[in-house]
């Protein structure tokens, strides 16, 4: 099939290459020529494990192009938007600039019998006001919204496989259903689960996904809270309470808690969207959900101040981690680089190290110094602290960086080091929820 991609970023750029993997022939579309021209030389514009491979091997099929002009949009049927919806300003709602002015483009250059795919995060209620517009200006092409899931980290696998395909559509319109059961011919061969629904239900699922996971995640932090006031283990807890089946363990690994460019802005665009539809109330958990969360970085910079007896001004820390999560080079609103911030604000002398994202945190964050190795970073700290839970930092070994510390200071902020081997090594060991 022949299909447009509008937006390249983590989910756009992703979502491109694997079409192109499966079979179709796409036009990747983007405002920012750099990107368009790194993306046509086969890299990737931001670190995604796989994506470099997947890129080569589509370009190389030649089904793959890019392109910063909407009229090469023209000519392909299926046409994806993927462009972001970031959090206003000030504000707690979604910046639909970005997908309006896609929309608005877009529709000048579609035929009859197109299918416009909304993959963006949107607050409910954006696919019908984008389907009226496009009765008035595309009346021959239809509106499906196909809300994404992908990890960042697993774009890649989550993209070609993912857990399931929604698809939102108009009352009646078969026809763009069995068009996107042909571009996802070989996901839904795989029997991957599909579900068929409206506009509503369809954006709603997304929101609704990204809420349940930072309450799972917020949940296990408030236990942390009182695991910190009774002696409790967090990490026992969070096991011991995994195993009923009806919990399960994922997302619920207790820490600094949740960052990046979904979870914390798709909360808050929910709740102000309820707001805006008179349903407040419903979603008056999810204010208690994110401020759970930022107190976790509060509480990182007391443990940290605790275990410098009182005082971080002047102190040499190490911080290990800017990403928001492994694996990515994704910096937006970054717990590790938040608590970064803080502690050199307060007085720290704070080096940072990032595996990946130490370019895009020091565009955000000149002031803070930064270093290319935990190793150099910790040379003559006061405190290492590990922020996010990068393979390499998780497999240090406390003997040795012990040797080139000033004071043998750990702080664990995602709880994954083994606090038995890192004390039997000289180190005082701290972490959110353990003892
Ligand atoms: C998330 C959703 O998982 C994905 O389905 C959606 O499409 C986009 O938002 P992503 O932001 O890539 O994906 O990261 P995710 O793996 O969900 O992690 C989000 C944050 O939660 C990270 O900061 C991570 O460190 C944190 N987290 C995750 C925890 O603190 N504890 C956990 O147990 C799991």
């Amino acid at each position: 099939m022949k299909i447009s991609v509008i937006g390249l970023g983590y989910l756009g750029a992703v979502h491109a290459a694997a079409m192109a993997k499966l079979g179709h022939d796409v036009i990747g579309l983007d405002a920012d020529a750099t990107r368009v021209s790194v993306l046509s030389g086969g890299q990737a514009p931001f670190f995604e494990p796989g994506l470099p491979e997947l890129l080569d091997e589509a370009l190389s099929t030649g089904r793959l192009r890019f392109s910063t002009d909407y009229a090469d949009v023209e000519g392909a049927t299926v046409h994806f938007v993927c462009v972001g919806t970031p959090q206003k300003c000030a504000e707690n709602a979604a910046d639909l600039r970005f997908i309006d002015a896609a929309f608005a483009e877009l529709l000048t250059h579609l035929a009859d019998g197109d299918v416009v795919v909304g993959k963006s995060t949107v607050p409910v209620g954006t696919a019908e006001r984008l389907a009226e517009e496009m009765v008035a200006t595309a009346p021959g092409a239809a509106l499906v919204w196909n809300p994404e899931f992908l990890r960042e980290g697993l774009a890649v696998q989550d993209t070609l496989h993912p857990d399931r395909l929604v698809y939102g559509l108009a009352a009646g319109d078969e026809t763009s259903e069995t068009v996107l059961n042909e571009v996802y011919a070989t996901p839904l061969s795989e029997g991957i689960p599909l579900v068929v629904t409206d506009y509503a239900t369809a954006q709603l699922v997304k929101v609704a996904a990204n809420s349940f996971l930072a309450t799972k995640i917020s949940f296990i932090n408030a236990m942390a809270e009182l695991c910190e006031t009774t002696g409790a283990d967090v990490t026992q807890l969070a096991d011991a309470i995994g195993h009923d089946v009806r919990i399960g363990r994922k997302f619920l690994n207790a820490g600094l808690g949740f960052g990046g460019g979904c979870l914390p802005k798709d909360i808050r665009a929910f709740m102000a969207r309820a707001g805006e539809l008179g349903a407040d109330q419903a979603l008056a958990f999810l204010r208690e959900v994110d401020s759970i969360n930022m107190r976790r970085r509060v509480r990182m910079v007391d443990l940290a101040r605790d275990v410098c007896g009182g005082s971080i001004v002047g102190r040499k820390v190490a911080v290990l981690g800017a990403a928001f999560k492994p694996n990515s080079d994704d910096v937006r609103d970054s717990p590790a680089l938040s608590v970064a911030a803080q502690m050199q604000l307060q007085g720290a002398e704070v080096v940072v190290t990032d595996p990946q994202a130490i370019a895009n945190a020091e565009a955000k964050y000149p002031d803070l110094t930064y270093v290319s190795s935990a190793e150099e970073a910790a040379a003559d700290a006061e405190l290492v602290l590990l922020l996010t839970e990068w393979a390499e930092y998780v497999q240090l070994d406390p003997r040795a960086l012990g040797k080139v510390v000033a004071e043998p200071r750990i702080l664990d902020g995602r709880n994954v080091l083994d606090p038995a081997a890192w004390r039997d090594a000289g180190w005082t060991y701290r972490a959110l929820g353990r003892p």
